[in-house]
């Protein structure tokens, strides 16, 4: 049977930080995110820890191993019809429709679940995958944000992308 037709999508555990953080060191990840190579898993788990009401993060398992986390932070007083989302799957399991579910659940939650009217991203002008897949499921460009981030030695700039109900 395909692995892959097993996976299942629940939100995140505190427990989890191990397995996130290992996913964000590698290779194919790391360098997509504005992780560094010196994270360390206590902070992953201290993040975890202080994830607030509107914080909704879920993780992807497949054989009840976490292979991707994906979440969703809502805005706060005049910006609490927004959200921001981010989402990333390990290097071995991209490709395979996870980051695709990942981003579905997020976004029943932002239409159905908390009438959100804007989600928005960031993401890598280089990262050709992920922009194909935002855009398979809504989200415009709306900007470049010039330098906005350094990226393996140099300066990177990155799309600002959003989606609207
Ligand atoms: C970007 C990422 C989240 C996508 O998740 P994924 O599980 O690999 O992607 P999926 O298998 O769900 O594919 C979704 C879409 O991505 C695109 N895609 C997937 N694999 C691709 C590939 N090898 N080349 C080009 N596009 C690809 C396709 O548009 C695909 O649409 P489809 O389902 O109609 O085929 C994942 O690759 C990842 O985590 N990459 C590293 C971290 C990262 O870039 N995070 C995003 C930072 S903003």
């Amino acid at each position: 049977m395909n692995p892959y037709d097993e996976v299942q999508i629940r939100p995140v555990r505190v427990e989890d930080a191990e397995a996130i953080w290992r996913i964000t060191g590698q290779q194919g990840v790391m360098e997509t995110i504005l992780a560094l190579p010196s994270d360390r898993v206590e902070q992953r788990r201290q993040a975890l820890a202080e994830l607030g009401p509107d914080d909704h993060w879920f993780v992807a398992e497949v054989h009840s191993t976490v292979v991707g986390l994906a979440g969703l932070r809502v805005g706060r007083g005049r910006l609490r019809h927004s959200g921001h989302v981010f989402l990333f799957v390990g290097a071995a399991h991209q490709g395979r429709g996870i980051g695709r579910r990942l981003l579905e659940t997020l976004l029943d939650l932002a239409d159905n679940w908390l009438l959100l009217r804007r989600v928005e991203l960031t993401v890598f002008v280089t990262n050709e995958r992920a922009k194909r897949l935002y855009e398979s499921l809504g989200f415009e460009v709306e900007g470049q944000r010039k330098l906005s981030v350094i990226a393996d030695g140099a300066l990177a700039d990155e799309w600002l992308m959003a989606r609207y109900r």
